[in-house]
């Protein structure tokens, strides 16, 4: 019998999603059949999150009221306050959002049920306590007091303001809700997946956004915008920017920031990311970070264009946050903020006509072993 093995299970479909349409060939992505350049330009995190979970656009008063209640659950509890102000200092904020999220859990006695309206539930309470956590976990890990949650502040805003104890401009929040938007859904990305398949046992949510929080975490995922912010602090000067990649492709190492299993194109959400980054580095008298960028992706596609690689969603978000001044390490956790809808909608879709994922290797390993006693080894 002959098997093939789908390496990293690419090209595997194993659901139907109505949710997110990604052609990567031609840079295509669409959430409920809407281009993500009109949600961007257009929508707001809010939005979208609620039509991720309803399937389809929201009408105003279903707006208004899902808004009303990701204000009304902003606050987290004070006993998680005071788990989060505990943790050690240094940890890296994906550690501690995965911890603190865990431990949200504790305290939601609904925490327990699987029924699509439980799910929805908690998943709503999620979506605003999630801004509430990692902005905690930012204040303690610097040694503040937290800030409560202003209500009337959008979503994006009102996290900054936490973030940071400063009500940003009305630019600085738009600016910060569009990346919010261009991350909340991707379709079957490597922690959305970890997400389905923990709930596909008919775990909890909880327990299926903490999977999928610890998937995100790594550097070929959501880590990889902090890569690279790493690799412009390296290259330090625009200057420096061509020959430090150039060399790096020589050494057959890989360019953070590029590169994606499913575009083989331009990602589309990096296109609008650059707009933006390009807008913020020319009122800011063209910052180094932004030419440093500009710089990398010539030579990028100059050399892997015809191998399809170009840059992805984490190419440009960085400079973006960070000229919102936000700290590299919270680059992560801010991917997780907005990627929250995404999972959510994705588990509680796949819920509706669950199988557990259950897939196989094939064994290439011994055959026909005797156990052999430990003092004979
Ligand atoms: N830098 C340099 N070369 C690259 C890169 C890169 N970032 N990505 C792929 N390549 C090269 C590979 O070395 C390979 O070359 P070869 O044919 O000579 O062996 C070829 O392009 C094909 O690459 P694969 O590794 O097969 O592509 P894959 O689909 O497995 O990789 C991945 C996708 C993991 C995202 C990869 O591009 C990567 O590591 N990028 C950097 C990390 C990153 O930015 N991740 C964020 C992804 S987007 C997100 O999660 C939001």
């Amino acid at each position: 019998m002959t098997t093939t093995i789908a390496k990293g299970l690419e090209g595997v479909l194993f659901t139907e999603s109505k949710l997110t349409f990604i052609n990567g060939t031609e840079g295509i992505l669409t959430h409920l059949g809407i281009p993500i350049q009109e949600w961007a330009e257009n929508s707001t995190f809010e939005e979208l999150s609620l039509a991720l979970l309803l399937g389809r656009l929201p009408n105003a008063q279903e707006l208004a009221e899902f808004d009303a209640d990701l204000k009304a659950n902003r606050e987290i509890p004070g006993e998680l306050v005071e788990v989060i102000k505990a943790f050690p200092r240094g940890v890296h904020p994906m550690q501690a959002l995965r911890t603190a999220v865990s431990h949200l859990g504790l305290f939601d006695p609904q925490a327990e049920e699987t029924s699509e309206a439980a799910r929805t539930a908690i998943s709503r309470r999620m979506i605003a306590q999630f801004a509430t956590i990692i902005a905690a976990i930012n204040r303690a890990q610097e040694g503040q007091e937290p800030v409560a949650p202003r209500l009337d502040l959008t979503h994006a805003g009102n996290f900054l303001y936490m973030l940071t104890g400063q009500e940003p401009t009305a630019e600085q929040a738009r600016l910060f809700d569009i990346a919010l938007v261009l991350h909340a859904d991707h379709g079957m990305n490597a922690s959305t997946f970890t997400a389905i398949a923990t709930a596909s046992t008919l775990s909890d949510q909880y327990s299926a956004i903490v999977s999928a929080i610890g998937a995100l975490k790594g550097p070929l995922h959501g880590g990889a915008n902090e890569a690279v912010m790493d690799m412009l602090d390296e290259i330090g000067t625009p200057d420096k920017a061509a020959s430090y990649i150039t060399d790096k492709l020589d050494r057959k190492e890989k360019v953070m920031g590029v590169g994606h299993r499913v575009y083989k194109y331009f990602d589309p959400r990096s296109r609008v990311l650059r707009d933006y980054a390009a807008h913020v580095a020319e009122k800011q008298g063209k910052s180094h970070y932004y030419q440093i960028l500009e710089t990398i992706e010539k030579t990028v596609v100059d050399r892997l264009g015809s191998k399809g690689i170009y840059p992805n969603v984490d190419f440009y978000s960085g400079t973006v946050y960070s000229d919102l001044g936000i700290q590299k390490a919270y680059f992560t956790p801010i991917f997780a903020l907005a990627r929250i809808s995404g999972w959510c909608a994705s588990v509680i879709e796949y819920e509706r006509d669950n199988r557990l994922l259950r897939p196989d290797a094939e064994y290439t390993g011994a055959t026909n072993q005797h156990y052999v006693q430990l003092q004979d080894r």
